[in-house]
């Protein structure tokens, strides 16, 4: 039977840790290095009107019917329909987790192999980008190494979800977050004031319109349902344990801006950097790990902040992973009446086992490709660019077709009151976008992202 589920310790504790699940890696290392391939300013311009239009709304609406439902995503779609086919879509929510952790934590992994490697005071013998490039190639090319600091990560993952919710959580968020803020503009203020740096500003604030394409729209949107982890059932899980006090529309709002924020500031620190050392934005997944480190090198007291910055870095990460894995977690234990402690052990292992081929993917499998994509990049592209961006839109067909406006707005308005006391603009722009803008542009782009735009319209030719 369902026991009493946990709630958050304190008021601020979903806040916490969901904003600990939105930011991480998402962030520092992927939203630079799409952003570097994909236009620079035009790619931000893009990313940022999907987070406010779309994210927004389906972020509130996801932590909702979690808070609703109580339960993990298929537990909370039961709960809130009698339908058969909605509870698959919090199963997908599940898979995709379970896919993005398998290959996030190997990421994860290099973040907390280059705490050694700081420690080590191998950045301090670096001068130009190159030397750094080719340490992180040297370091990811060899297969001990990756699948090590992988499997590292993925157990730390899981003694923190193991030990349960708010203990692990609600503390490592509480000091991670502003910690991180600190450093980050720390590092920002030194890629500004690195020589050169005004190219770099340029490449992230003068929009170059003609950049804008499909792919680019496919992409910005792709990274704002990962940067958020929305669309997978991470929000709902965690809203599941918030109380009817809570108020979600502006909590989600404060995730929202924090984690725009720190994209933002990691942005122009990296791309200060990465044009003031002459490096190349479209360098890739690698991005962070080839400019950062030179950074460092130049800085008054690098080594301190390098060791400082990787370990902040990977605290960040292992709050997303153990969002992540606390998304399985729910499921089996909520479902399938499964022990929180087996379920841990044997999804992490699973995940490991899962995730060797995406690790193998930078070194003995760099040449096995699918649809031109590695197994890791193939695991990146499917899960945040269609079954993120797929899982919102069905949330947002959820709540207007099926739950219905009616029963969700009464859901909405508890603990958030005063927010809807004098106007009722925010609820109207809510509905809107959810049964209107939502599922018609992310339809949209998921046609183009599986090719089918173009067949369409050429039929019309
Ligand atoms: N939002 C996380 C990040 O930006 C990644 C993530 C995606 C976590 C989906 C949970 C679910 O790092």
């Amino acid at each position: 039977m369902q026991q009493s589920r946990e709630n958050w310790g304190s008021k601020i504790g979903f806040i916490l840790a969901a904003a600990g699940s939105a930011i991480g890696l998402g962030n520092i290392w992927r939203f630079p290095y799409v952003l570097g391939e994909n236009g620079g300013a035009a790619f931000l311009f893009v990313y940022l009107i999907c987070i406010g239009v779309i994210g927004l709304p389906v972020l509130i609406g996801e932590i909702l019917i979690g808070r609703t439902g109580k339960r993990d995503p298929v537990g909370s779609f039961k709960a809130l329909t009698k339908s058969k086919f909605w509870p698959y879509i919090g199963g997908m929510g599940i898979a995709a987790g379970f896919m993005i952790l398998s290959f996030y934590a190997i990421v994860a992994g290099w973040s907390f192999g280059y705490i050694i490697e700081a420690i080590k005071g191998t950045f301090l013998e670096y001068s130009t980008p190159d030397e750094a490039a080719n340490h992180f190639y040297l370091l990811i090319s060899e297969v001990h190494w990756i699948i090590i600091m992988f499997v590292i990560f993925m157990i730390i993952t899981m003694l923190f979800v193991y030990f349960g919710v708010q203990k692990g959580i609600e503390r490592g968020s509480k000091i991670m977050m502003p910690a991180l803020f600190i450093l980050l503009i720390i590092v920002m203020i030194k890629g500004i004031t690195m020589e050169g740096s005004g190219a770099g500003l340029e490449f992230l604030l003068k929009p170059d319109w003609s950049k804008i394409s499909a792919t680019v729209v496919l992409l910005a949107l792709g990274q704002a349902f990962f940067t958020l982890s929305l669309g997978m059932g991470a929000m709902l899980t965690y809203g599941s344990y918030m109380s009817e006090k809570d108020n979600i529309p502006t909590s989600a709002l404060q995730i929202l801006v924090l984690d725009t924020l720190i994209a933002v500031i990691a942005g122009v620190a990296i791309f200060t950097a990465v044009f003031s050392t002459g490096l190349n934005p479209g360098e890739g997944a690698g991005l962070i790990f080839h400019t950062l480190p030179v950074v460092f090198s130049k800085m008054v007291g690098g080594y301190l902040f390098s060791i400082i910055f990787f370990i902040l870095l990977s605290i960040a990460a292992l709050t997303s992973t153990i969002s992540l894995m606390e998304v399985i977690t729910a499921y089996f234990v909520d479902e399938l009446n499964w022990k929180r402690h087996s379920a841990v052990i044997v999804f992490g292992t699973v995940t490991i086992i899962f995730g060797i081929p995406s690790a193998l993917s930078f070194n003995v499998l760099s040449d096995f490709k699918i649809f031109g994509l590695t197994i890791f990049g193939l695991m990146e592209y499917l899960t945040a660019n269609i079954m993120l961006p797929l899982g919102g839109m069905l949330i947002a067909i959820f709540i207007a077709y099926v739950w219905g406006f009616d029963k969700a707005v009464i859901e909405l308005k508890k603990g958030a009151e005063k927010l809807f006391e004098k106007s009722a603009w925010q609820i109207t722009s809510w509905k809107f976008v959810l049964k209107y803008l939502a599922p018609v542009l992310i339809f949209i782009v998921l046609l183009q992202s599986v090719g089918l735009l173009d067949e369409i319209s050429n039929l019309f030719k």
